[in-house]
This record gives C-alpha cells, sequence and structure tokens, in this order.
C-alpha cells in the first residue's frame, strides 16, 4: 500500500507529515513518488485562516473522484482542520474516509488496517512523540520540533485549540534528532514551536538549549520559529551572540504597531517593547536580518490605530514580513469582537502594508549588492538549469550561476543584484 501526504499549513505541518511518514512506513506502508500512485492520501490541514480551509476543502473534492476508478483509495484528513472540526469533517465534505487530530498520528496505521470506514482517532492532546524521528523529505534543511502547543491564546488565533497546551519536548531527544540530521548531511536545522522562547525542559530554557545544539559538530547552521516578543530575553540574545552557528536571523511577529490592538489580541506587550527588542537585537548583532507577521484589519482597528502599524514597518524596516488580512476563525475571542472591520478596509490595509514592505526588502536587499556572503545551495534553479538556488546565513534566497554538483555545500557568492525576494549573484570561491 502507497500512500502520499498533501502539507498545507506552516513548518510545524511540514515537520509532522514526516512524522507520520516514518509512522507509517515502520508499518510497512510505501511512500508514493506522486499523488496518481497512491492508495492512501492523507491531507495535512491548516486552520489559521479561513483561505486555508476552504482550499483543502476544494483538494479533497477533486481528488474523492480518483474513487471511482480506483475503488479501494482511502482519503485521510490530518493536521488542524481534522483536530478543530473531528467527526464533523465527515458531514461538511464527503469522501473523506479516516480524520486523524494532530496529537494520534501513532494511530494511524491501525485505522488504516481496520476494516471500517468514516472512523476519527479519539482526541486528546498530549502527545509529545517522544523519540519518533521524521523522514526527511528530501530538503537540505532539517525541521526539528523542540515543543508542541501554545498556551498564548492570542485572541485572533485557533493554534491553542488546533495544537493543545503547550509541551517541550526532552533535550536528550531534540540532541539525538538534531546529531542524526546532521549526520545524514543536513546541517541546516531549524529548531520549531510556536513560542521557543518558552521551551523549558525540567529547568532547561531555550538559550541552554541552542548552546548545547551549537557543539554538535555535524551542524553548521542553527535557526529557530517563532520567537515571542514578551518571551525573548536578553540572555537568548547573548546566546544567539555567543554560538557561532547560530544564524543571524530572526522571526519576530509584531503583528500590530498599537499597544491598545496589541492589547486586544493579548500579545502580552506593547508597541515599545517591540521596538525596544529590535533595538537590543540590532545592538547586539548588527547584522541580524529580522522578518515579522503582521495582521491588517484587526476587530476595533481605527485609521489611525493601523497607521501606528504602517509607522512602525516604515521605522523598523523589517528585512521580509509576512502580511495577512485579520480572518475571524470561530471559537476565538476576537471572532466574537462586535467591531470588525469591513472586509475591504481590511484588504485595503493589507495592500498598503505590502506596497510599504516591497520597497524596504528591494532597498535592503539591494543593500546587500558588493558584498561576499555564504550561500548553503539547496537546488537547481526553478528559472534555469544552468543556475543554482539557496540561502544565505540570514536567509534570504540566492540564485547564481553553477551545477548541480554543489548542491549540498556551502558556498562564497558575491551579490551582483537583487530584486525584492531574491539576491542575483556570482560563485566568490568554494569553501
Ligand atoms: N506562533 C507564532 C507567533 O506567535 O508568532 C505564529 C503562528 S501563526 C500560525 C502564523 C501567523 O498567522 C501569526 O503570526 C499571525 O500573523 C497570523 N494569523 C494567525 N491567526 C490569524 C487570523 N485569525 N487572521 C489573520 N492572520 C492570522
Ligand atoms: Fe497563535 Fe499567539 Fe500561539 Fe502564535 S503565540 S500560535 S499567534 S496563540
Ligand atoms: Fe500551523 Fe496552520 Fe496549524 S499555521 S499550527 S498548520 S493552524
Amino acid at each position: 500500500m502507497r500512500f502520499y501526504i498533501e502539507t498545507y499549513g506552516c513548518q510545524m505541518n511540514i515537520a509532522d507529515s514526516e512524522l507520520v511518514t516514518t509512522i507509517l512506513t515502520n508499518s510497512g506502508y510505501q511512500e508514493a513518488a506522486s499523488i496518481d500512485e497512491a492508495d492512501i492520501i492523507i491531507f495535512n490541514t491548516c486552520s489559521v485562516r479561513q483561505h486555508a480551509e476552504e482550499r483543502v476543502l476544494g483538494r479533497i473534492a477533486n481528488e474523492k473522484s480518483r474513487k471511482r476508478t480506483n475503488p479501494g483509495l482511502r482519503i485521510g484528513v490530518i493536521g488542524c482542520m481534522a483536530q478543530r472540526l473531528q467527526d464533523e469533517l465527515m458531514e461538511i465534505q464527503d469522501g473523506i474516509d479516516f480524520v486523524v487530530g494532530v496529537d494520534q498520528y501513532s494511530e494511524i496505521p491501525y485505522i488504516l488496517s481496520s476494516a471500517s470506514e468514516n472512523i476519527s482517532a479519539k482526541f486528546n492532546q498530549n502527545e509529545i512523540y517522544n523519540d519518533i524521528y521524521p523522514t526527511r523529505q528530501g530538503k537540505l534543511n532539517a525541521f526539528v520540533t523542540i515543543m508542541r502547543g501554545c498556551n498564548n491564546y492570542c485572541s485572533y488565533c485557533i493554534v491553542p485549540y488546533t495544537r493543545g497546551r503547550e509541551r517541550s519536548r526532552p533535550i536528550s531527544d531534540i540532541l539525538t534528532e538534531v546529531k542524526q540530521a546532521g549526520d545524514n548531511g543536513y546541517p541546516d536545522i531549524t529548531l520549531l514551536g510556536q513560542n521557543v522562547n518558552s521551551y523549558d525542559y525540567q529547568g532547561i530554557k531555550f538559550p541552554d538549549l541552542i548552546r548545547e545544539i551549537n557543539k554538535i559538530d555535524s551542524i553548521r547552521r542553527i535557526r529557530f520559529v517563532t520567537s515571542h516578543p514578551k518571551d525573548l530575553s536578553d540572555d537568548l540574545i547573548i546566546a544567539m551572540k555567543e554560538s557561532d552557528k547560530v544564524c543571524h536571523n530572526i522571526h519576530f511577529a509584531m503583528q500590530s504597531g498599537n499597544s491598545e490592538i496589541l492589547k486586544r489580541m493579548n500579545r502580552g506587550y506593547t508597541a515599545d517593547h517591540f521596538y525596544g527588542r529590535i533595538l537590543k537585537l540590532r545592538e547586539v548583532m548588527p547584522d541580524i536580518a529580522i522578518t515579522t507577521d503582521v495582521i491588517a484589519g484587526f476587530p476595533g482597528e481605527t485609521e489611525e490605530q493601523f497607521m501606528d502599524t504602517y509607522n512602525l514597518m516604515q521605522k523598523i524596516e523589517f528585512d521580509y514580513a509576512f502580511m495577512y488580512k485579520y480572518s475571524p476563525r470561530q471559537g476565538t475571542k476576537a471572532a466574537e469582537f462586535t467591531d470588525q472591520v469591513p472586509e475591504a478596509i481590511r484588504l485595503e490595509r493589507l495592500q498598503r502594508l505590502i506596497t510599504l514592505q516591497r520597497e524596504i526588502t528591494l532597498q535592503k536587499y539591494q543593500n546587500m549588492i558588493g558584498r561576499i556572503v555564504e550561500v548553503f545551495v539547496e537546488n537547481i534553479s526553478k528559472k534555469s538549469i544552468e543556475e543554482v538556488s539557496g540561502k544565505t546565513d540570514d536567509f534570504k534566497i540566492c540564485v547564481f550561476p553553477g551545477t548541480k554538483e554543489l548542491i549540498g555545500k556551502f558556498v562564497k557568492v558575491k551579490i551582483t543584484d537583487a530584486t525584492a525576494g531574491t539576491l542575483i549573484g556570482v560563485h566568490y570561491e568554494q569553501d
């Protein structure tokens, strides 16, 4: 029996798909090379915005027609949408054979071997998947989950309801997995958690974890997502500076530049605090690249409050920003707020932020022209087989002339040009 997993959502879901691949292959299932060859199609889903859910429902509606020619085909839904909607999912969308929540993945082989159709796993929320190590999906950078769940309950966010309470993974498991990744040719690792700054395993905190990982020989680059601004400590900033393998790059979600909105978002910090952390990061690591997440049109957001966000983005000059228009999520506090901003205004504000950030990103990238950077080569470029692409230490995509032999290598590149999203360069000297 061959399975195919289609993954949506954040890095956490990508890591979970790799975990499910291990669970299934350990039980004798094989990974299909394409969806056409699969006997089992699994959608690993995301609920963070309405649009993410609608896309998957559309995909399932499309793929269920395969059952006409392949009656044995089974379609499963896992991930955050499975967790949020549980059995209801099978009523909303026909053609689904099984639904499994984020903490029941070990049960998938039993569900598949059961004769009955339309089955869903029980939904409890404390699994940490100790000592199940992911089957890496071909990419050269490895995601390593260090914690699951979230306790923050930002008022707009569905994640605490889909991912359950925050749990930190034992440090010994994390170190084993990181070492294994490095030894198997994945020298660039990203540590994952909804708020990595609150990692705490029997008193071992995140800065301690980073210092330990930094000692692993086969690892060359360490990154982490996501850092919550309320918990980013001076100790972590120092640990980043002192640990030579930690990239000078941080994803640091601002969400809004107005303190009243941040309060209504239940973010636990003010705009001044956020800006103060940015200054500290830049004081300790002047070359640090900072990326962010911002939401436009949160309930009650006035034009003035929106402009606080716009102005703070202009003042900070993030290297890159992921910008979203607010999407009400049923069951969250903000969805109940009576002062929802009309859709057209949310969209118009989002567009203003995108226009602003595109100019800033372009400027930031163009400032790199003339510099020599180290690129970890990951792929042949999508646009030309005579070019390769990879990531700089500060997580910018860089394309330059080269052949597939460079894939998996760290290469010095001189930047000669830039767009708002890609650095273009020439091979300077091989490491
Ligand atoms: N834990 C991460 C943090 O706090 O930075 C964020 C994880 S969330 C999956 C990714 C981003 O989605 C958030 O930072 C937020 O900007 C955005 N997001 C979450 N809920 C949203 C909603 N209801 N509408 C629009 N954007 C949302
Ligand atoms: Fe959602 Fe907030 Fe948790 Fe991030 S910290 S996952 S935005 S509740
Ligand atoms: Fe990630 Fe989406 Fe779930 S962003 S945690 S897959 S709701």
